[in-house]
C-alpha cells in the first residue's frame, strides 16, 4: 500500500497507476471500525484501485466540538487499510488541505439546514469543502459513504449533482454492534454504563419506525423511548424528508459524548 502525505504525491501515484482502471475513494477521519471496513470492502469489490483518506478535517468541527479529543491512531489505521487491501492511503496534514490563505468554501445550502446543520453551524460547509477537495485530488469514479451520516450523504449527493461531478456515489447501510448500537469512532468515549445506555438510541429509532408503519408519529414514539432512559439527553429527534425519502434522525448526548443515528422509514434498512 502506498501512503501519500501530499496532494502532489497522491496525484503522481494515481497518474502512474490508474491507466484505464476504475478508482474508488473512501473518505474517512480514521479511528477505523467495521463500518468503515464495509465501505472499504465495497470499494475493493467494485473498483480496480482503492483509495482511502485519513484526515481529521478541522473545518467540520466547531469551537465546542471534539477536534482535539477526536481519537487518532495512524499506525492502527494504516494497518487496517492494508488489511482491507487498499492501494493508496492519502494522509494529508491539515496545512496540506488548508494552506495559509485558504479562503474557498463550498456551501450546499438547503440540505445543510436543520438537524446536524443547525446543531453544528458550519459543519457541512467543512464537510462539503473537504469532500470536493478530496474528489479533485483523487478523481474517483466511485465514492463510498455511510447511511449512518444520512444528512452528510444528502449534502454530498447535492454537491455531486449541482456541480456535475463525474463520480458515482455509493451510500451503504449502517453497520451495528449486536445490540443495535451503530458503530462510531465516538463510541470510544463512552464508559461501560454509557455504552449500555446508548442502546436506547437504536431502540428509540426502531420504535419510531414501527409507529410510522402503523400510521403514527415516528418522532414522538422515539422521543418517548429516550425519555425513559436516564442519562440519555435528546438533542433532536426529527423526521427529515430528503429526495422523496423519509428518515427518522436523532442526536443524543450521553455524558459528554454526542451520538447520531437514523432509521430509513418506509423500507427495511
Ligand atoms: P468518518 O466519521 O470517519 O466516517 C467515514 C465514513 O464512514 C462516512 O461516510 C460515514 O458515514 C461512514 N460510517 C461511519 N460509521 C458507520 C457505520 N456504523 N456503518 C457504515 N458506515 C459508517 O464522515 C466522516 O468521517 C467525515 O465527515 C468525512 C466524510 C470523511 C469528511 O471529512
Amino acid at each position: 500500500m502506498k501512503v501519500a502525505r501530499t496532494i502532489d504525491e497522491a496525484r503522481a501515484w494515481l497518474a502512474d497507476e490508474r491507466g484505464g482502471k476504475t478508482v474508488g475513494l473512501v473518505p474517512t477521519m480514521g479511528a477505523l471500525h467495521a463500518g468503515h471496513r464495509s465501505l472499504l470492502d465495497a470499494a475493493r469489490r467494485e473498483c480496480d484501485v482503492v483509495v482511502a483518506s485519513l484526515f481529521v478535517n478541522p473545518a467540520q468541527f466547531g469551537p465546542g466540538d471534539d477536534l482535539a479529543a477526536y481519537p487518532r491512531d495512524e499506525a492502527a489505521d494504516l494497518r487496517a487499510l492494508e488489511d482491507a487491501r487498499v492501494d493508496l492511503a492519502f494522509v494529508p496534514a491539515a496545512e496540506e488541505m488548508y494552506p495559509p490563505g485558504f479562503q474557498t468554501w463550498v456551501d450546499v445550502e438547503d440540505v445543510s439546514r436543520g438537524l446536524e446543520g443547525d446543531a453544528r453551524p458550519g459543519h457541512f460547509r467543512g464537510v462539503a469543502t473537504v469532500v470536493l477537495k478530496l474528489f479533485l485530488v483523487v478523481g474517483p469514479d466511485r465514492a463510498y459513504f455511510g447511511r449512518k451520516d444520512a444528512q452528510q450523504a444528502e449534502v454530498v449527493a447535492a454537491l455531486v449533482r449541482d456541480l456535475a461531478l463525474p463520480v458515482e456515489l455509493r451510500v451503504l447501510r449502517t453497520v451495528r454492534d449486536a445490540d443495535g448500537v451503530a458503530l462510531s469512532s465516538r463510541n470510544a468515549y463512552l464508559s461501560a454504563d454509557e455504552r449500555e445506555a446508548a442502546r436506547a438510541l437504536p431502540r428509540a429509532l426502531a420504535a419510531g419506525a414501527d409507529a410510522w408503519r402503523s400510521g403514527g408519529d415516528a418522532a414522538a414514539a422515539a422521543r418517548a423511548v429516550l425519555a425513559a432512559e436516564p442519562g440519555v439527553e435528546p438533542d433532536y429527534v426529527e423526521v427529515a424528508r430528503w429526495n422523496g425519502h423519509a428518515v427518522l434522525a436523532a442526536a443524543v448526548r450521553i455524558g459528554s459524548t454526542r451520538l447520531i443515528d437514523n432509521a430509513v422509514l418506509g423500507e427495511p434498512e
